[in-house]
């Protein structure tokens, strides 16, 4: 990625610059950004923060402070994702649990999600890979039922969609990040989205050290200071947390980048296609379910299972100046990066097939 600041973003900054009395700190941007990244959602409540993984964090954090039964400590995660959504995990006390992907849309598979709730499951915590959905009916309908959060990881799929609704709509929270090289860009950045206001209220707290005037809930706040007299008002920190603010320069980057963001993303669509036109299927996995899918990103999957292949492939990119990553973004197959090698001791790798590519046969068999 490059090149994705406009001369507006930079004008916009500019002009803000130069009011000498501004606040840089976050501020009236980072809430007028927030309501207008809701607005393009469709959803309720948005909350700025630095970064996607920090938006990972909160969202993992929140189901920490509202979870009252907590024999439910896990959290159902996807074995090819970003290294914070495991983390998070982690972080919050909760056990991550693994599921393989669908080589279709490089998301969990139901049916193996499916397999792993149990009556300790908090949560599913879905990742929307570089821009396909990995939603249907059979998940969502299911986690109601069984009365699991869904939590959905948009990071890398802003503006895709399930059934004419965008991701980041349909889990009790969503998260998205606008690192440099995503769909739109606030320099570093991240959202907490939801349509729930105790959930929102408490992302707030959760974004500024814990602060209770961070909801800017009067009643909620006054029972807190009766609660506590002998604290300052201004400074009751209700849970172990850090700070996770933005800024007014990241904000007003957001603002202006929304603006192109929609149509920004119909080029992306227009490209992955024209791409995906021209790749090889008898080399190259192309099956992919493009159902709103709107891509940052274009993914290659060899047929074959040959490292000699895949070296010169990468060769090749990089002679080209084309910028790729091994096996996804993230570190991709989170079962093979070493920080997780003395928290899970997995005993079954044959579950994790496609994230780990270990099955010769089923490679040799993926020509449909
Ligand atoms: C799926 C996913 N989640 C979380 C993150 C973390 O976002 P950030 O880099 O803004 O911390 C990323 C980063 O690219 C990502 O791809």
């Amino acid at each position: 990625m490059n090149n994705n600041y406009t001369k507006q973003d930079m004008t916009a900054v500019r002009n803000l610059l130069k009011n000498r009395n501004i606040v840089l700190t976050q501020s009236k941007k980072v809430e007028e950004f927030e309501k207008k990244w809701s607005k393009w959602l469709k959803v309720k409540y948005s909350t700025f923060v630095n970064s996607g993984s920090s938006a990972n964090y909160i969202s993992i954090s929140l189901l920490k402070v509202i979870n009252k039964n907590k024999t439910k400590n896990e959290i159902i995660v996807p074995s090819l994702t970003w290294v914070s959504d495991v983390n998070s995990v982690i972080m919050n006390g909760f056990k991550p649990v693994f599921v393989d992907i669908n080589l279709s849309n490089l998301s969990m598979n139901t049916k193996e999600v499916l397999k792993k709730i149990n009556n300790k499951t908090l949560a599913v915590f879905i990742t929307h890979a570089q821009g396909f959905n990995g939603l249907n009916d059979e998940l969502i309908n299911k986690l109601k039922q069984k009365k699991i959060h869904l939590i959905e990881d948009v990071c890398e799929s802003h503006g895709a969609k399930f059934k004419n609704k965008k991701l980041g709509t349909y889990g009790l929270i969503s998260n998205f990040s606008f690192y440099y090289a995503h769909h739109m860009t606030t320099i570093e950045g991240g959202m907490i989205c939801t349509n729930n206001k105790k959930i929102y209220e408490l992302s707030k707290i959760l974004r500024s050290h814990g602060m209770v005037r961070e909801a800017k809930n009067k009643k909620y706040e006054k029972k807190l200071i009766n609660k506590y007299k002998d604290l300052s008002p201004q400074f009751i920190f209700l849970y172990s947390t850090l700070n996770f603010r933005n800024n007014e320069i990241a904000a007003t980057f957001g603002i202006n980048q929304l603006k192109n963001l929609d149509k920004n993303n119909q080029f992306r669509t227009k490209n992955f296609l024209l791409f995906l036109k021209n790749l090889d299927p008898k080399k190259y996995w192309i099956n992919y379910d493009i159902h709103g899918s709107c891509n940052y990103a274009f993914p290659i999957i060899l047929k074959t299972k040959n490292l000699k292949k895949r070296d010169f492939f990468e060769k090749q990119l990089f002679k080209n100046n084309i910028e790729f990553r091994r096996g996804n973004a993230g570190g991709g197959n989170q079962l093979r990066q070493p920080y997780l090698k003395d928290i899970i001791k997995l005993k079954n790798f044959k579950e994790f097939k496609i994230s780990l590519c270990i099955n010769k046969k089923f490679f040799r068999n993926i020509s449909s």
